[in-house]
């Protein structure tokens, strides 16, 4: 996730205006920065790694002529931090004519790469958004399209062709020296509105951006393209060129609702944003996965270390490496790893450590300990260029944007989204499963966005009316089985920390040794129970709890009679779900069930007492 903004005034400079509409969608991502603007036909442009303020103090953002101009704050998913990979990215020709910004991710850049290559590009950065600066300078006078607006340009021409070669999520922006009093932007997928104010017209990822200067804004939606010039903006489709008309809309979000994108906390914002995550998290570079895969299928042990909610993503990735390739994996959390591990970990040894800021000291200790004794370090994280991609021999990027909130929620679901995708591919490796389950399960990947959005539309109600019966009790339990045991510990955990109420999760198989004695009339126990071969084992752990005079709540499968006839309280999760992707969904009402109750119990759910995003301290 990153942010892009840009804007055509009628009079004035236009990089102090971007630059501090980039501080205000410095939460999409905070790595790098870069502004390009277009002054008497020429463009100019600063850029490089670091926070906005950071940049802002060596390189003075404000100080570029022009009343044109783009911008862009990133959050790097191809290519590490550096002044190179920072946005604007420009084409091959000396001083550069095209500069372009770009949020989200361009899958069939190496195909496009390739190409341009062979055609004499020469590349600078190691970013999929390089490669549209030079798509759109190939095409200039070259092969047009078919567009149903004859009066188009022969650079507005080269855009529409190089857009129309884009596959995935983009919002893109381009100003060039060819036209140079105009700004074209165009959206598939990524974020793209349009700010309209007397004297000026902006773009940007988010209405936050152009909030203080204006207050109506135009939606470009998916396949659009606008482009903006000092007396009017334009929308058309991507595919043919032809207009298209969009009503204003008046915006009435008060400035400290506006970041939050009118919701009242970042934590609700994020659970919001997970069914988009998860689309980006379907997007991984096949390259790494592939390369993961390899390393894992080759280990003779697997241990997987990381704290909190990460911890809990890798717990449940053991079921699913055991149970789809058949590869043991050890999560271990990582403070207690150098104890447990740090004599017997070697050479033999591949240590996958999951950390969505990629700094967590005890994570960073136990991957050090396992590196002195000649390990190898693979990473799953959210942070590219953080300590643990510098240390890692291979990483993925977990794509789910800067998280906020203190309670990480749409973390535990793309990090699951992708260790499901390791361990699908490396049952393909291994030949354990059979290629048409390969493929349903694959299918069910994809599925889980709009599932995850299902469940938060339609059952959103329900959790916090729950949140209002419950808010008064003094502990809960979690109880699950296999997999789910996952689950149910991320859901205490969540309820734990933001809604301060004591919560225990443990196996159910366990809970007979010893948690049960602390039931009593009343005493509520969440059990999270999908459809899979615990289930009817579950229900006898039900019903021992009922028999106590429990109160149960169940997140089960929707129409499941059997559950939701026992239970006092139940949530419906659709059907069709396979056991090892059920913790994406499964948690989903959890999460919602710790933010409600924080807010009856009047608990502030972005700032848990003691707790803090980022720990990095031992
Ligand atoms: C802190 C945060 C948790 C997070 C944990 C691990 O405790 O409050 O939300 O799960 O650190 O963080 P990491 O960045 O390593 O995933």
């Amino acid at each position: 996730m990153c942010g892009i903004f840009g804007c055509v005034l009628k009079s004035g400079s236009a990089a102090p205006i971007i630059h501090s509409a980039l501080k205000r969608l410095e939460y999409r991502g905070y790595d790098s920065v870069g502004e390009a603007t277009v002054n008497m036909g020429k463009l100019f442009i600063k850029k490089d790694a670091g926070k906005i303020d950071e940049v802002h103090s060596l390189l003075n953002l404000d100080d570029l002529p022009g009343e044109i101009g783009i911008g862009h704050t990133r959050w790097a998913t191809h290519g590490a931090p550096s002044r190179v990979n920072s946005h604007p990215h420009f084409s091959c020709s000396e001083p550069p004519k095209i500069a372009v910004v770009h949020n989200g991710i361009v899958e069939n850049f190496m195909e496009l790469k390739k190409e341009l290559d062979d055609a004499g590009h020469v590349f600078r950065s190691k970013t999929d958004t390089e490669v549209i600066a030079h798509l759109i300078e190939e095409n200039i006078g070259e092969k047009e399209l078919a567009l149903k607006t004859p009066s188009s340009s022969p650079f507005e021409k080269a855009i529409f062709n190089a857009i129309n070669r884009l596959q995935g999520s983009f919002a893109v922006a381009v100003v060039s020296s060819y036209e140079p009093n105009k700004v074209f932007c165009a959206r598939n997928e990524s974020p793209l509105v349009l700010g309209v104010a007397e004297n000026a017209f902006y773009f940007a990822s988010d209405i936050p951006a152009f909030l203080p200067l204006t207050n109506k804004a135009v939606y470009v939606e998916n396949g659009e393209m606008a482009i903006l010039s000092k007396n009017a903006f334009e929308i058309k489709k991507i595919f043919d060129g032809s207009s298209v008309t969009r009503d204003l809309k008046q915006i009435d979000w008060a400035p400290e609702m506006a970041e939050k994108q009118g919701y009242p906390h970042f934590m609700i914002k994020e659970i919001y944003e997970q069914p988009r995550c998860l689309r980006d998290t379907l997007r991984l570079q096949d390259k790494y996965l592939e390369l993961l895969t390899t390393f894992l299928d080759r280990a003779r042990e697997v241990i997987m270390v990381a704290c909190g909610t990460s911890y809990h993503a890798c717990l449940a990735a053991s079921y699913m490496f055991s149970k789809l390739s058949f590869l043991a994996t050890h999560p271990v959390i990582a403070s207690e790893f150098t104890g447990q591990h740090g004599k017997s970990v070697n050479i033999d040894s591949t240590i996958l450590a999951v950390s969505q800021s990629g700094e967590t000291a005890d994570t960073l200790a136990a991957v050090e300990t396992a590196r002195q004794r000649a390990a190898t370090i693979l990473g799953l994280t959210n942070v590219v260029g953080s300590t643990l991609t510098r240390v890692s021999r291979v990483y993925l990027s977990q794509q789910s944007g800067p998280e906020i909130g203190v309670a990480a929620t749409k973390t535990f679901t793309s990090q699951l989204s992708a260790l499901s995708q390791l361990a699908l591919r490396l049952a393909k490796k291994r030949g354990k499963i059979s290629q048409e389950d390969i493929d349903i399960l694959d299918e069910k990947v994809r599925r889980i966005p709009d599932i995850v959005e299902k469940i938060i539309e339609t059952q959103k109600e329900k959790v916090k009316k729950l949140a209002t019966k419950y808010r008064d009790k003094s502990c809960f339990f979690f109880l699950a089985r296999g997999i789910s045991y996952a689950t149910a510990l991320e859901g205490r955990l969540k309820l734990m920390e933001i809604a301060y109420m004591p919560a225990i999760a443990f196996p159910a198989g366990e809970s007979k040794h010893g948690p049960i004695s602390l039931i009593e009339k009343g005493f509520p126990v969440v059990f999270v129970c999908p459809p899979d071969q615990t289930r009817k084992t579950v229900i006898g752990n039900i019903m021992e709890m009922k028999a106590r005079g429990a109160l149960i709540v169940a997140i089960c499968e929707e129409n499941d009679e059997e559950i939701i006839r026992i239970a006092d309280d139940y949530i419906e999760i659709p059907k069709g779900i396979p056991e090892i992707l059920s913790p994406i969904p499964y948690v989903v009402p959890l999460q919602l069930f710790a933010y409600y109750m924080a807010i009856e119990r009047g608990c502030d759910p972005d700032m848990p007492r003691n707790l803090a995003k980022s720990v990095t301290v031992k």
